[in-house]
């Protein structure tokens, strides 16, 4: 298990073991955590399971796919940091992640 902390816009954090081969997106809509709404079920396709990745990780993370990037066109408030956590495969090497959700999927 990677523990993955999700931090939400309001500034609540959520702690949860996530188990590898899972995606970002999947560890957070099967905890429950608000904030990620993933209205396309992680293929890609909608950009509502946006996240920023602390700095700190996003070497670990790495960048980007093509079409994530395309996607993201279709974000709000897109930084150097944002992902879409979909796209994030869990790995150990992952252990402790921070993501912080934006103020709206939408
Ligand atoms: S869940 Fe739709 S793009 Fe990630």
């Amino acid at each position: 298990m990677a523990k993955i902390t999700y931090i939400e816009f309001n500034g609540t954090e959520h702690t949860v073991g996530v188990k590898p081969g899972m995606s970002v997106m999947e560890g957070a809509v099967r905890n429950n955590i608000p904030g990620i709404d993933a209205d396309c079920g992680g293929a890609c396709a909608c950009a509502t399971c946006h996240v920023y990745v602390e700095p700190d990780w996003q070497g670990a993370v790495g960048g980007r796919n093509d079409m994530e990037e395309s996607m993201l066109d279709f974000a709000e408030n897109v930084k150097d940091n944002s992902r879409l956590s979909c796209q994030i495969k869990v790995t150990e090497a992952l252990d402790g992640l921070v993501v912080r959700m934006p103020e709206s999927q939408h």
